[in-house]
């Protein structure tokens, strides 16, 4: 087997929710885990991407810790994983420019997020600045993917775990890496930048529990909405008891007309693979069950899934030393990340004739 390089990142929201977990974070564990001794894996929690928006600085510095506390929380290990923050790392940004001046602006404007956030009322005057106005687009945000590509192509990655929603950032990753080879190193025979291949989340989407139709998400300002990986079996049960339903009898596997006792049934499959076949084949097991029986046994696999992820959590962020043991993890992962990170640079300054 040739060498693998497995690089993610994900933004400092805080501790993240099951949707996180079960749609990206669970897998990252997976591949960690199942890794040969000659894959290296890196895991970024991507600050620079954060500040596209406006953060509070207290409010961010307190979610990177956050989310540094659970990536070890869910089992990634030091011995193993490189974890670091990546605004630690300068050739991020350094590489990101570089990667700018090769980037088409034309291919950037056609991704489907920044025209989500195009898609303003265009009424609004582009000079007001309220956040919900074109004047509040900000370079940063539109050049969001050459970024995304940066963190990627610096450690010469072959496989990039992510879910569908970032699958055109990808292509884009991988053809600004063909269109820098061409332009940079038309004739070596290996290449500058290595075009990366995208591992796809196996989990369906995680959708809200109060809301049904609407994937899971921090942005709901319901917190019944989410359970966090750090819940409290407690907190966990009260979620699913007032879980939206619907008032047909049974249990049966229907995205589309029951999405709310179907979430449920996705919720506890993916959860714990072995108790089915599929979703569908739960569901039938589970066919006579009421409603409040349902919530109870997924509340039931969810806590258990979760205990030794909260154990972990609750152990490094209440112990004394605790802060000191995430800055050590974090300290470690930045200067590995770099000893790979300038090895790229080299060979790309040498390249440009810097
Ligand atoms: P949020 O939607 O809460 O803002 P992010 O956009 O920060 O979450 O997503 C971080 C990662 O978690 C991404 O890989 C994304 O695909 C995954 N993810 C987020 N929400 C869900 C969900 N409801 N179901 C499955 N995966 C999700
Ligand atoms: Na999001």
């Amino acid at each position: 087997e040739p060498p693998k390089v497995i690089f993610s990142g994900i933004q400092p929201t805080g501790i993240p929710h099951l949707g996180n977990y079960l749609g990206a974070l669970r897998q990252w564990v997976k591949l960690q885990n199942e890794a040969a001794p000659n894959t290296t894996l890196l895991f970024s929690v991507v600050d620079l991407h954060a500040i596209t928006i406006k953060q509070d600085a207290s409010e961010l510095a307190r979610w990177r810790k956050e989310m540094l506390a659970s990536l070890h929380a869910i089992g990634l290990e030091r011995e193993k994983s490189i974890v670091f923050y990546q605004s630690t790392v300068a050739q991020h940004a350094e590489l990101m420019w570089i990667l700018s001046c090769n980037a088409s602006m034309g291919y950037l404007s056609r991704m489907t997020q920044w025209k989500s956030k195009l898609a303003l009322p265009s009424n609004t005057s582009p000079f007001d600045p309220s956040p919900n106005s074109k004047a509040a687009l900000k370079l940063g945000l539109f050049s969001y993917p050459v970024l995304q590509a940066a963190d990627i192509l610096l450690y010469a990655t072959t496989h990039v775990p992510v879910g569908e929603d970032q699958a055109q950032h990808l292509e884009f990753a991988r053809q600004l890496a063909i269109g820098f080879n061409h332009t940079y190193a038309p004739d070596s025979e290996s290449p500058l930048l290595l075009p990366p291949a995208t591992i796809l989340s196996p989990a369906k989407r995680v959708m809200s529990l109060t809301k049904p139709t609407n994937k899971m998400s921090k942005s709901d300002p319901d917190p019944k909405s989410r359970i966090l990986i750090t819940d409290s079996k407690d907190d966990i049960g009260r979620k699913f008891k007032s879980a939206l339903t619907d008032s047909v009898a049974g249990v049966s596997y229907d995205r589309e007309q029951r999405p709310g006792v179907s979430n449920l049934v996705d919720i506890m499959y993916h959860m714990d693979e072995s108790v089915a076949e599929s979703p569908d084949a739960l569901a039938r097991d589970m066919k006579d069950l009421s409603m409040r029986a349902l919530k109870e046994k997924v509340a039931d696999t969810v806590d258990e899934g979760l205990r030794d992820v909260r154990g972990r959590y609750e152990e490094v962020m209440g112990r004394s030393g605790g802060d000191e043991f995430l800055a050590e993890i974090a300290k470690d992962g930045s200067s590995k990340a770099r000893e790979i990170a300038q090895r790229t640079m080299g060979n790309i300054r040498r390249a440009l004739g810097m």
